[in-house]
């Protein structure tokens, strides 16, 4: 049997399940649920997971038409984007800003439309959205400080260099990632912080430069916090690059399976922090929403330490050879 008409089938006992009705040009007349997804960039590996995660949970709903679209890194793009959608009057509006004041804006615009805004990962400075589902970057960071502290002697005696590489610091993952990590390492007297506040905007190519600018100025580095995977790694080659690796600590954040996770692994990073996409439960919650069913204002997603105690696990559950 071809494709199409497999395909036509099993949309046809799907949506006889929801008690629909099938057009003739093979597309659900009724009831379809149109979701717009504001992404804020597609070229960092988190993201593409997040789509991925996003369009599987879709997938499993015919009644869903979801669209991605890609902010490509730029707030004007993104601002763009949904205000497409709200043209569209989609019923149910993802985002996931890349940075909060751009964003915040067209959140209200879309509310003001009477279209239910869910917030994903990045936070914007309203509270005019339905739900917002994150990891709590505050805890993650809390988690980093403390992992830094011990990989450092432990508290009240912990000695040594520190590099913090920021994400972008107009969001609130690096706000918080900040906060709950200075809220250790400040309190040690015996670290010593080497930079003030680089921006390396969640890139890899922009932490490796501001890594190598580090090495140079800084014969004794012990430890690398990145904000996030990408950048703990790109801060990683550039010290391979000085032949200095072998004496840093590059803690990151993420744990991808195939990426952070399986940096642990090769020794490359130390630690990582599972920061799961929002891409799945965001379908599943604006489903909850269009059926009517109450949802949290907030949903916070859990993390995790991932480290040499238990990468092999981690990776073996997802499926990663190594
Ligand atoms: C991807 C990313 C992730 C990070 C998250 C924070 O764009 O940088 O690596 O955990 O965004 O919002």
């Amino acid at each position: 049997m071809p494709r199409y008409l497999r395909r036509q089938i099993m949309l046809g006992a799907a949506a006889a399940a929801f008690g629909l009705t099938f057009a003739s040009n093979g597309v659900l007349s009724q009831n379809k649920v149109r979701v717009g997804f504001s992404q804020s960039t597609t070229s960092e590996p988190w993201r593409v997971q997040f789509n991925k995660d996003m369009r599987r949970e879709a997938e499993k709903n015919p009644q869903i038409e979801l669209v991605i679209a890609d902010g490509q890194d730029r707030t004007d793009k993104q601002v763009a984007d949904v205000e497409n959608f709200i043209r569209q009057k989609v019923d149910v509006l993802l985002i996931s800003p890349k940075e909060t004041a751009g964003l915040t804006g067209v959140v209200n615009k879309a509310a003001d439309a009477g279209i239910p805004v869910i917030v994903l990962d990045r936070g914007v400075d309203t509270d005019r959205y339905t739900q917002f589902i994150g990891g709590d970057n505050k805890m993650i960071g809390d988690m980093a400080g403390k992992y830094i502290v011990d990989l450092l002697g432990g508290p009240g005696k912990a000695q040594g260099n520190v590099v913090e590489i920021w994400g972008g610091m107009g969001s609130t993952p690096a706000q918080e990632r900040h906060a709950g990590y200075a809220a250790h390492v400040d309190k040690e007297s015996g670290i010593k912080q080497l930079l003030n506040r680089q921006d390396a905007d969640w890139k890899q190519d922009k932490a490796y430069n501001i890594m190598a600018t580090a090495l140079k100025a800084h014969p004794k580095i012990d430890v690398v916090y990145g904000h996030n995977d990408p950048m703990a790694y790109g801060a990683y080659l550039a010290a391979k690059d000085a032949g200095r690796e072998k004496d840093i600590k590059f803690i990151g954040i993420d744990a991808i399976p195939n990426e952070g996770a399986l940096w642990v692994k090769r020794g490359f990073l130390t630690a990582t922090f599972l920061y799961k996409t929002p891409g799945a439960d965001a379908i599943q919650q604006a489903m909850k929403l269009v059926k009517g069913e109450k949802i949290e204002k907030k949903l916070t997603l859990d993390t995790a330490v991932v480290d040499t105690k238990n990468v092999d696990a981690v990776l073996k559950e997802n499926g990663v050879s190594f």
